[in-house]
């Protein structure tokens, strides 16, 4: 772990911020563990869905002490200003390394300056950021547009060409995730008969699925053919609703979501959503490989982005079995 840096000395080692992160060779023995010890700050957004719980699982794998990290965790419950305040307070503490997984992606300038003046490289995770490339040294996520876009294409595909009303539970306002899932399944839909009755934020959890799913129930009634949630999470709050008001999900509204972990694959499998894109939590073990690299002084890509598939009703049932979240 860094030793906590003055102002005047920040000045000074301001122009050789990386050259010391690479000389360091790894962090010391703040926190627990030898010399080669890696102190890392993780702010995680929360622990909004299965997809979290997940990727929060991976992360902790990773980042274990076998495998030289001393992980600081924070979980910031969705508030922006908490996830900033608990970076803030990974520099204070003098971390190596710091991972965020960005709730939003506006906000993030000086906190990720105060970073880089304090010589303490930020590796983003999951989601990005919109501040400068040069505030960070990496990013191992995924094509969130391109998994709009996958799900936009399966119904353009088998709605496109007859009539059909959708609504749309939208991830986090003004997360990556969100932001992008939009503009791909925008994009896919354009031209066809599709039409959006309405569109709004879930926040990506199962409770606030259901009750905006409610909503739309109240407001549109059967005129709902389809659904297209940000998330399983959201989907499965919104099938308990569906249901609720009398209709068969994946048959009366058909439901396509995003994630395809276990609870979502087998709705899936079981007939109730119709198609799921996944988005791969498993980030933890790729995000600490480039983080040990960073800390050493190596060289690492700018971005690493993990392949996601998708799967059908069939192809659930036969991906279920051997599904690791
Ligand atoms: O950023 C990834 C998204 O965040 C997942 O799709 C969602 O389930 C999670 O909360």
């Amino acid at each position: 772990m860094k030793a906590k840096k003055t102002l005047a000395g920040l000045a000074l080692v301001g122009a050789i911020a990386l050259t010391a992160t690479g000389c360091a060779g790894g962090g010391s023995t703040a926190g627990g563990g030898g010399d080669d010890v890696i102190t890392v700050g993780f702010a995680q957004t929360g622990s909004e869905s299965g997809w979290r719980s997940a990727n929060t699982e991976s992360m902790k794998e990773a980042f274990s002490e076998e495998n030289g990290f001393n992980l600081i965790f924070n979980a910031a419950d969705n508030k922006p200003e908490a996830q900033i305040a608990a970076v803030r307070s990974f520099i204070n503490q003098g971390v190596d390394a710091i991972v965020l997984a960005p709730i939003v992606t506006d906000g993030w300038d000086d906190v990720l300056q105060e970073a880089k003046d304090a010589n303490i490289p930020v590796i983003l995770e999951d989601r990005t950021v919109s501040a400068s490339e040069d505030l960070y040294a990496s990013w191992i996520g995924l094509d969130f547009e391109k998994e709009g876009e996958t799900a936009g294409t399966w119904v353009a595909e088998n709605f496109g060409s007859t009539p059909t009303n959708l609504v749309i539970l939208e991830g986090t306002t003004g997360s990556s995730a969100a932001t992008d899932r939009a503009t791909g399944f925008a994009k896919a839909i354009e031209g066809t008969d599709i039409t959006v009755l309405d569109s709004q934020t879930g926040n990506f959890t199962r409770a606030e699925g259901k009750t905006v799913m409610e909503g739309f129930l109240q407001k549109y009634g059967s005129q709902i053919n389809l659904l297209f949630a940000h998330n399983d999470d959201m989907g499965l709050g919104a099938l308990d609703a569906i249901k609720a008001a009398g209709l068969k999900p994946g048959t009366d509204i058909k439901i396509v979501t995003i994630d395809a972990v276990k609870d979502g694959m087998t709705a899936l499998a079981e007939g109730e959503f119709n198609y799921i894109v996944e988005c791969n939590p498993l980030l933890g073990e790729k995000t600490a490989e480039v983080v040990k690299k960073v800390v050493a002084g190596e060289s690492v890509d700018k971005q690493y982005i993990v392949e996601d598939q998708a799967f059908d009703q069939e192809q659930a049932k036969a991906a279920l079995p051997d599904r690791k979240y």
